[in-house]
């Protein structure tokens, strides 16, 4: 069915012209010669309006069904009522698709916790039109800032053997059936499909320092998997994880690509998709857009996590956490340092090496590691990253003392073994950075289905 998408016709591309245009009815009004429909086939947040002329048409009662999607023939015209709008006159309309009256998205403005209940559907409207625009956006305006610069997109597995931040957060890939014959765990995995104990992967690092210590620059984009139990507005089971990795760097080097990235990626946005923004800025977040200039024009904050946990001890608040040395930052602790002290992204560096994985350089004060979080307000940390140990010996040793396996790691520590350098990367929890840049506060609002504990639709 060839037609034009409206975000054309919206733009004035089509003046004058006789075109077919498709959508779905988001609302409609009858009057006594006329009839009005608003479009909107998904390609812009704006609907189209279209005149039905009841003269013309005879009766049009059937075209007006809110939800109902239809295919419209007309002549593109400047709008009757709208100063500088666009509008069609209709000549034809064909109902392609019927919609009964008890659709669930009526007219009204629904709350974000009632759409939560019909994926299927919440698309069709306004808010998540825009949320999945700037999404989409999003990730192409990554994807450029990566390819311009020559990193290369490298496709880490999904399933793996080896749990990357060694939190025993991993889901089990197992093709054993609801009991099995085996009672030891050897024999249990051995049995298993792969012969050894999967698991969906939580980070694509490990695999991404083996492209990184050849290909020099690369990044990954896809799902990471975390079984935690943690039913916050940002947390999910299944999220979506970019992680670049680059070889001959250290932390500022981490820190300077972070920082571009983000600055960059939000210039996209506010180039690609104003309308969206003001929506956001209306409903969601005053001040959305000066938080986002602000974000691309002035330098983002590098804390050492020494000095953020002074800050905080000397702060007139009382912490629900301890806030001592050695403590991970909590959420409360996150969220005072980038929103009442900074109002803006603060980097904290060199964390305790006991509160950090494993595979991160051990600084020369042998008690921190090169690691780094970038906290932003309203979200908390949405990067984490670090400078990873290049020396076997050492990293061995921060093996030992977690208790992990050598064997499994035997690929990760060649990289150490043979030509190894100085390199570092991080992980962007992309859904955290849709919220950070629509304004919307829970994660399960920036993706089609999300999986949370307890809620797999
Ligand atoms: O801080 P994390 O655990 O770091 C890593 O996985 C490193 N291996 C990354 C690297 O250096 N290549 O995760 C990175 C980011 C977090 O800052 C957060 O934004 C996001 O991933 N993230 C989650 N997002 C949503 N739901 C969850 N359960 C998340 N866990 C982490
Ligand atoms: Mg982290």
């Amino acid at each position: 069915m060839k037609h034009i998408d409206i975000v054309e016709i919206l733009a004035h591309e089509h003046m004058g012209k006789e075109v077919v245009v498709c959508g779905w009815v988001r609302s409609s009004r009858d009057s006594k010669n006329v009839a009005f429909l608003s479009l909107n086939d998904g390609t812009s947040l704006e609907h189209l309006q279209v005149v039905l002329d009841k003269a013309l048409l005879g009766d049009v009662s059937a075209y007006l069904r809110l939800g109902a999607a239809v295919r419209v023939e007309g002549t593109v015209v400047d709008s009757y009522a709208k100063e500088g709008g666009v509008e069609i006159n209709a000549t034809a309309v064909v109902v392609v698709g019927e919609c009964p009256l008890e659709y669930p998205l009526q007219k009204k403005r629904h709350t974000l916790e009632y759409l939560r209940t019909m994926p299927q559907l919440r698309l069709r409207t306004n808010t998540f039109n825009a949320v999945f625009r700037v999404r989409s956006v999003l990730a192409g305006a990554l994807h450029r800032f990566f390819q311009e610069r020559r990193f290369a997109y490298i496709h880490t597995p999904l399933i793996t053997a080896s749990d990357c931040e060694g939190a025993g957060e991993m889901f089990r890939v197992t093709t054993h059936g609801f009991q099995t014959p085996y009672t030891d765990e050897q024999a249990y995995y051995e049995n298993d499909f792969f012969g050894k104990r999967a698991g969906l992967s939580v980070s694509g690092q490990m695999e991404g320092e083996v492209a990184a210590m050849a290909l020099g620059k690369i990044y990954t984009f896809g799902p990471s998997f975390r079984a935690e139990k943690s039913n916050t507005p940002r947390h999910l089971a299944e999220f979506w994880h970019l992680e670049p990795e680059v070889a001959f760097a250290e932390l500022p080097d981490i820190i300077e690509l972070a920082e571009g990235m983000i600055k960059y990626v939000i210039a996209e946005v506010m180039r690609l998709c104003p309308a969206e923004l003001a929506f956001f800025e209306q409903h969601f977040e005053k001040g959305l857009h000066e938080k986002l200039r602000n974000i691309v024009e002035s330098d983002f904050v590098v804390l050492d996590y020494t000095d953020a946990i002074e800050l905080l001890q000397k702060a007139d608040v009382e912490w629900q956490y301890p806030c001592d040395w050695g403590c991970d930052l909590q959420t409360e602790h996150e969220r005072y340092i980038t929103e009442k002290v900074y109002n803006r992204p603060v980097f904290v560096i060199n964390y305790p090496k006991e509160i950090k994985s494993f595979y991160m350089k051990q600084n020369a004060d042998g008690k921190t590691v090169a690691a780094t979080d970038l906290l932003v307000p309203g979200v908390g940390e949405i990067i984490g990253g670090s400078e990873r140990e290049a020396n076997l010996d050492k990293l061995l040793e921060a093996m030992q003392v977690r208790g992990m396996s050598i064997d499994a790691y035997g690929d990760y520590l060649d990289l150490r073994r043979f030509g190894s350098c100085p390199h570092g990367g991080f992980g962007l929890g992309f859904d955290r950075l849709v919220m950070y840049v629509t304004g919307i506060s829970n994660i399960r609002d920036v993706l089609l289905y999300p999986r949370t504990v307890g809620n797999l639709r």
